[in-house]
């Protein structure tokens, strides 16, 4: 049932082109120049009278509520909030009939985000999910929302699921930045144009596979890892961290780039590997200077960016290349290395990587 692959998660990891295909099929026409989402035609007069989007999720879910903020945010104009629903239940929140609040989650059974849900639907707002599992309990109590429709997630890091939830993010920011008129034509048809080639693009990033295997070897003596990025890269990083952690019991934090000189600089030594999301995009040059304060202090850097990079190729210590995109469909692309550096390097160390110690694929108790 795996597929011939030695676990769940590499399978997963794998199957990500097919997933987003799937989770597109039907929103994004053939063309690749229009996004539909049923949810945005139904419910239309909730969504665009909103006056804020709460987002409320848990652990990988949360990060791809970070990039969906931006996009939601970005393109649609709209204030949008991301909470842990572990916090949001407990703080008394202000929660009005003018909020739509979103509910990310995988399982469609987190304990707390169904809590969430539960709260703000007692005070009067719209409720929104994005879930993986068809009928499972968080669908069932909210007024809309996407399937994220990328089969069964049976490894317990979650993969595909995240790029499946960014991709419904991007399709419902679009959708809404349209009904709006917030965005450009011309802007909008783009980024659709790019989303409909996401899946050809991350064939491309699954063929570094055997080489990031050759790489991990070299950092499985690390005891601690930071992850760095920013703007659409600082949640990639996150979720890179987490996916290192929990499956190979390595340390690691990810960070915002332009914090890392607040305090992370000072754990940074040669001991310490440091991951850098440093693509082509508007925050190059800055993520630059961070690749060289970090080389200054004998970290060891490993970069990814866009292919052709010649610049970062010269200083970082490995250098992932990527295709091009735009910058809000990176965390798409950037991610897959970052789940497939944190499988090798637990599969090196000998861990469990489907099943990793003291974690449950759905957490149903807080
Ligand atoms: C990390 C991971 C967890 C889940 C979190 C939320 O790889 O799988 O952090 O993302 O428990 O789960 P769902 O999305 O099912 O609500």
């Amino acid at each position: 049932e795996k597929g011939g692959y030695p676990h769940f998660m590499l399978k997963e990891i794998f199957e990500q082109p097919e997933c987003i295909t799937n989770c597109m099929r039907g929103r994004v026409n053939v063309n690749g120049d229009n996004v539909v989402l049923s949810a945005v035609i139904d419910y239309k007069q909730y969504l665009l009278n909103a006056k804020r989007f709460i987002i409320v999720a848990c652990g990988t879910s949360w990060h791809a509520a970070l990039i969906g903020k931006q996009m939601i945010e970005g393109f649609c104009r709209i204030p949008v909030e991301v909470e842990y629903a572990s916090e949001f239940r407990y703080r008394n929140p202000v929660i009005t009939k003018d909020d739509v609040v979103i509910a990310i989650s995988q399982s469609g059974e987190t304990a707390d985000t169904l809590a969430a849900v539960k709260l703000a639907r007692q005070h009067g707002a719209f409720i929104y999910g994005i879930c993986n599992a068809i009928g499972s309990s968080i669908p069932r109590v909210t007024d809309t929302g996407s399937y994220i429709h990328v089969g069964p997630e049976i490894g317990v890091a979650s993969t595909k699921a995240f790029t499946g939830q960014v991709t419904v993010l991007t399709m419902l920011a679009l959708a809404l930045a349209k009904e709006k008129e917030t965005m450009s034509y011309e802007c909008y048809r783009k980024i659709v144009k790019e989303l409909h080639e996401i899946p050809g693009k991350m064939r491309e990033v699954l063929k570094l596979n055997s080489w990031i295997a050759d790489l991990s070897r070299t950092f499985t003596y690390a005891r601690n890892f930071l992850y760095l990025g920013r703007g659409y890269s600082y949640p990639v990083a996150l979720e890179g961290a987490l996916k290192l952690k929990e499956i190979s019991y390595i340390h690691a934090e990810g960070y915002p780039a332009a914090e890392m000189k607040h305090g992370p600089i000072a754990l940074i030594d040669s001991d310490m590997p440091v991951v850098v999301i440093a693509t082509h995009n508007g925050m190059y040059e800055k993520v630059l200077s961070n690749i060289q304060e970090v080389k200054a202090r004998k970290g060891k850097v490993i970069a990814l960016v866009t292919k052709g990079d010649d610049t970062i190729s010269r200083i970082a210590d490995e250098v992932i290349e990527l295709p091009d995109t735009i910058e809000c469909l990176e965390p798409l692309l950037a991610t897959i290395p970052l789940q497939m550096l944190a499988y090798h390097i637990a599969v090196c160390k000998g861990k469990n990587v489907d099943q990793p110690r003291n974690l449950a694929k759905s957490v149903t108790v807080e």
